[in-house]
């Protein structure tokens, strides 16, 4: 799938980063990571629910991916060690959060000074409607000013396909 390839390029992964999934699911982009940053690497799988984190926990196991760590977070903060994270992926999940300002700032404050944030989604609710210029105006807006007010703006967005673009920190 072409945006999930560019999604993942755009991670800049590398063999023992350590990069983290935030709202994993049931961990179809975790089980993707986990081979770019190979066996020295590691990627933080986490979500708020105990359900899917069991399965992925199962799934990562049966894969033999044994550098997949599995976390339970918090609706306000997904608990990623702080300063430690080469890259955070947030995908199809930013339309979730109740509070999207606090994990934003969880999530840069787990970054290191050269991190990279992707967050991915659907055209945000702010483009419904809309054409899809104006979607991608409307959804970077709502992005960035959340990111703002937590106090690291993003820099840039890249639109991935008709359906899903990306907000990069890098
Ligand atoms: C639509 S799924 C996306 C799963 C996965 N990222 C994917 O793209 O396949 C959204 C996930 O976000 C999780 N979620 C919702 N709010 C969250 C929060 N505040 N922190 C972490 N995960 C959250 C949900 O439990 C759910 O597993």
């Amino acid at each position: 799938m072409a945006t999930v390839g560019r999604l993942i390029e755009s991670l800049r992964l590398k063999d023992g980063n350590v990069v983290a999934d935030v709202g994993c699911g049931v961990g179809q982009f975790s089980m993707k990571l986990a081979p770019k940053v190979a066996e020295h690497g590691s990627v933080l799988a986490e979500d708020i629910l105990g359900e899917p984190l069991t399965f992925l926990w199962i799934r990562a196991f049966l894969h033999h991916q044994s550098n997949i760590r599995v976390i339970h977070g918090d609706p306000d903060g997904p608990r990623l060690p702080k300063g430690a994270v080469d890259a955070v992926l947030i995908a199809n999940t930013y339309h979730e959060f109740t509070n999207p300002l606090a994990v934003l700032d969880h999530s840069f404050r787990a970054l290191r000074s050269d991190g990279r944030l992707v967050v991915l989604d659907r055209a945000l609710d702010q483009g419904k409607g809309k054409t899809r210029g104006k979607q991608l105006k409307a959804a970077h807006h709502a992005v960035q000013g959340a990111a703002s007010l937590a106090r690291h703006p993003l820099s840039c967005v890249l639109p991935l396909s008709a359906d899903h673009m990306a907000f990069l920190r890098s």
